[in-house]
């Protein structure tokens, strides 16, 4: 039959992308000794994974409450968001929120033009909100390495993802942002509290599930964040409870360590990329390159006359064209193949039946690669947490969030199947966030709120919640 001949033929294309569990433990085992040089002291500065402190040293008790302002920088879109957190109910509400386009040129244009606009688009939600006469602390969910100082410190490390914005790698972002809304001269804002995504997203998680000590970004980006040992946190002075450490897991494989597993198509991905050399294990997972990955597959194929009777188009040729959004229609139960043969049509290819199911066979190879090496990422963690505390087996939640994690069909799954083969000792539950960058950014705001009112910033919460 055609159909196993081809796939024959294209599953040797597709080999390098199948990594068996002894590879990803392998994988997992040089992540772990990653976080070590991360967390270390004097090895830090060289460390591929950054391991960031975050000055965030407990999740909310329930406590917290006010009305807060937050700031989403970093995903798929930016987001003005108005938070209100209510004691009584335990509950954060969402009380309005606006979306501002950020257009591509902004995204690799001057620091000071996107602080700009971040200052002008808080403006007019401000004036929507008939906000504008109060000083609301703000909680600034901004997703990129930053170097933490305090809590409202943050020193941008690089960019990564889509921006590439002149003069603000290390600069203070917190400062930038202030400047920009004191140029402006028309409105205030009350403290600040800066927070990654992945941070934003356990915070969230947090309030619903206190054993939520694990925050993981799977979209545009990915990422990780969890709770470790001060006593390890060797940066940070203090002994005694934890702090929330910003993995920045995508950064792994930067020091070459990955290059057993990166395919010819990884490596042209990261030539093209506006970072290249950087951020190489996000480059084989995340939402922003994923389409791409398969597009440069697909012309291969076509190339060597496996797809389209070696016909291929303008639109396949195109970098960008194959949008990862695309993984996931293709790769859906029942109208998979119906969608990939649209797809296919209006990028401009002439197929055949055969070739809808390639294209999905394709997809589905470069999305559960994905979904496994960040399961080999996400045990390496559990896995940490249990040592560090001297578990036999740890029970434990992680909070999730991101466009693949949420809309691809069976990310998830393969996710979670992939975790209890590699972590056994570790019984993970996922928490999906509603929202952990706008309402996990005001929570962290409410916590750093409370605190300051009382003894400063970044300080000691409820360690017994840990
Ligand atoms: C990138 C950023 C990181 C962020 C992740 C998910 O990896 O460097 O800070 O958490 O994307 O958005």
């Amino acid at each position: 039959n055609i159909l196993q001949r081809f796939r024959l033929e294209v599953q040797e294309y597709l080999e390098p992308f199948c990594l068996s569990l002894e590879k990803l433990q392998e994988v997992s085992a040089r992540l772990k000794r990653d976080f070590s040089r991360g967390l270390g002291k004097h090895s830090h500065h060289k460390a591929p994974v950054k391991m960031l402190p975050t000055f965030v040293r407990a999740t909310p008790d329930g406590t917290e409450k006010g009305d807060f302002l937050a700031l989403d920088l970093g995903g798929t879109n930016f987001r003005v968001l108005h938070v209100r957190v209510v004691e009584e109910q335990q509950k954060v509400l969402k009380m309005d929120s606006q979306i501002c386009a950020i257009p591509q040129d902004m995204m690799l244009g001057t620091g000071e033009q996107l602080f700009d606009h971040i200052a002008a688009c808080l403006s007019d939600f401000l004036v929507s909100q008939d906000l504008k006469g109060q000083t609301l602390p703000l909680g600034f969910t901004f997703s990129f390495p930053c170097e933490q100082k305090e809590i409202d410190k943050s020193i941008l490390i690089r960019w990564t993802k889509g921006f590439n914005c002149s003069g603000v790698e290390g600069k203070d972002v917190v400062k930038l942002l202030k400047e920009a809304i004191h140029r402006r001269g028309d409105y205030d804002i009350g403290s600040v509290a800066m927070v990654n995504d992945t941070v934003g997203t356990m915070m969230s998680c947090g309030y619903r599930d206190q054993s939520c000590e694990i925050g993981m970004i799977i979209g545009t980006g990915t990422n990780a964040c969890y709770m470790e040992e001060m006593k390890n946190v060797k940066r940070v002075e203090g002994e005694d409870g934890r702090m929330c450490i910003n993995t920045e897991w995508g950064g792994f494989g930067d020091d070459g360590s990955l290059k057993d597993i990166q395919t010819e198509f990884d490596r042209v991905v990261d030539k093209m990329s506006i970072n290249t050399g950087v951020h190489t294990f996000e480059k084989m997972i995340s939402g922003m390159y994923l389409g791409e990955i398969v597009r440069l597959v697909l012309v291969k194929l076509t190339e060597d006359k496996l797809l389209f009777k070696g016909q291929s188009s303008e639109a396949l040729k195109t970098p960008g064209r194959f949008e990862t959004k695309f993984i996931s229609e293709i790769e859906e139960q029942d109208n998979g193949l119906e969608n990939a043969q649209n797809i296919l049509t209006k990028l401009g290819l002439k197929w055949e039946l055969v070739d809808s199911r390639v294209v999905r066979l394709v997809c589905d190879t470069i999305s559960s690669r994905s979904a496994r090496l960040c399961a080999a990422a996400l045990a390496t963690i559990a896995n940490r947490i249990r040592v560090n505390r001297g578990l036999d087996h740890l029970k434990t939640t992680v909070g999730v969030d991101g466009t693949v994690y949420r809309k691809h069909p069976n990310f998830s799954d393969e996710l979670k199947a992939t975790v209890r083969l590699l972590a056994p000792e570790c019984d993970i539950t996922f928490l999906v966030s509603e929202d952990g960058s706008g309402k996990g950014a005001a929570m962290v705001t409410a916590v750093a709120h409370k605190l300051d009112s009382k003894i400063g910033f970044s300080v000691l919460l409820k360690p017994a919640i840990f």
